[in-house]
């Protein structure tokens, strides 16, 4: 089996709909060409329909991607799937993607129509969508909480349909990793002409497994994960980017799966996210969050300058972050703060390390943290104290 994964970034859907403030047009242009450096397959660029400010945002991230596919969602219905025809017609290489939920919940509650009912609608807003584009997804809404003998279904009509790309999301992030991998597990061994379609999962958050989940469905035959920068998407968020890319890429000897995202744009795109849709990342995240790459036991200082991969499992230049910081604390040892005051151009004969090092531990005992100006400044009085 084809050991590709493709990154399908919703940043601009699945990420822009849960933000308190809409963004530009500008703004999503400028994402857009960052996922598109980032080296995403796919970009879905928004949902046409909803607005004429979204469909003039997918048009011109239509006209200005030129090495990702871009995207546009719809529901199964004409008036949807006809805006996404016009406002992606301009690109380059493009895909319609329509949805219905095959959940019971969401069929009786929300859709009250009968399953046969739904399976027409999916399989006519295939059709309709084929008539613009030759790449034509499908999701199956709450496809985590479906019925197996449903989806099964709802996956093969998709697929006779013609969608090349059918997308099993957990809409409520409601299902854990055994859980899901076993649904895509369960499609491959029975719906058959599953090999006739890219297999792709959506996984939301709300308990903390997206990207649990979605490493699960990939090691059971999936092909295609579905994710955003940061995690940003509805409520607790999606499938975070930089964290299953850098899975797959760290773990690759094991996983055996890769994908084509060049791992050192992560950081620069991560930040400018976050920037622009006012979303701060919180300090622990991984991969891209301030402490990813930052030690601050004086047992782990030591080891990094000794050797970075004692505890270090993936370099920070990799990910685009210039170097490893080692925060200054009580915790830190004489050696730490020897190799900082090399880096800052300070010789040995320039101080005496033992008077720097009790001065050093007074101070953090006192402040916490302790900063280069606060070394600098450790030394001057020092110097001072012996020319008086
Ligand atoms: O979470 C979801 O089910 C979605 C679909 C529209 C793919 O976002
Ligand atoms: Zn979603």
């Amino acid at each position: 089996m084809n050991d590709r994964v493709l990154i399908f970034d919703t940043t601009l859907r699945d990420g822009e709909q849960a933000l308190p403030a809409s963004l530009t047009m500008k703004e999503k242009v400028q994402i857009a060409l960052a996922l598109e450096r980032l080296g995403v397959d796919i970009i879905e660029a928004g949902f046409p329909v909803s607005s004429p400010g979204d469909f003039q945002s997918v048009q011109a991230i239509a006209r200005q991607v030129k090495n990702s596919v871009v995207a546009g969602l719809s529901r199964a219905v004409d008036a949807d799937i006809d805006a996404c025809g016009e406002a992606l017609k301009v690109a380059e290489r493009f895909r319609i993607h329509t949805f219905i939920a095959t959940s019971a919940i969401h069929v009786d509650s929300k859709l009250r129509k009968s399953q046969d009912e739904v399976v027409d609608m999916a399989v006519r807003a295939i059709g309709r969508a084929r008539r613009y584009t030759d790449d034509v997804e499908f999701s199956c809404e709450d496809a985590g909480r479906t019925h197996i003998d449903y989806l099964c279904r709802m996956v093969e009509a998709a697929i006779n349909a013609g969608a090349t790309t059918v997308n099993i999301p957990d809409t409520v992030g409601y299902t854990i990793p055994s859980e899901f991998g076993g649904i895509i597990h369960n499609l491959f061994n029975r719906v058959p002409n599953i090999d006739k379609a890219v297999i792709s999962v959506h996984c939301h958050n709300d308990l903390g497994l997206a990207v649990a989940n979605s490493l699960a469905a990939v090691e059971h035959g999936a092909r295609q994960i579905e994710c955003t920068i940061n995690g940003i998407g509805e409520r607790a968020g999606n499938c975070s980017l930089e964290e299953v890319a850098m899975i797959l890429k760290t773990r690759e000897a094991l996983v055996g799966l890769r994908t084509g995202i060049n791992s050192q744009e992560i950081y620069r795109t991560s930040k400018l996210v976050s920037q622009l849709c006012n979303m701060p990342v919180q300090a622990n995240k991984a991969i891209v969050g301030s402490n990813a790459f930052s030690h601050s036991s004086g047992i782990h200082q030591d080891g990094v300058l000794k050797a970075q991969n004692t505890y270090e499992i993936m370099t920070p230049e990799s990910v685009g972050i210039n170097k490893n910081t080692l925060n200054l604390t009580s915790r830190s040892g004489r050696h730490v703060i020897k190799h900082r005051m090399q880096e800052l151009g300070y010789q040995e004969s320039d101080y005496d390390l033992d008077t720097l090092y009790s001065n050093f531990l007074a101070l953090a005992d006192k402040k916490g943290q302790v900063y280069d100006y606060d070394l600098e400044a450790l030394v001057f009085f020092d110097q001072q104290k012996h020319q008086q």
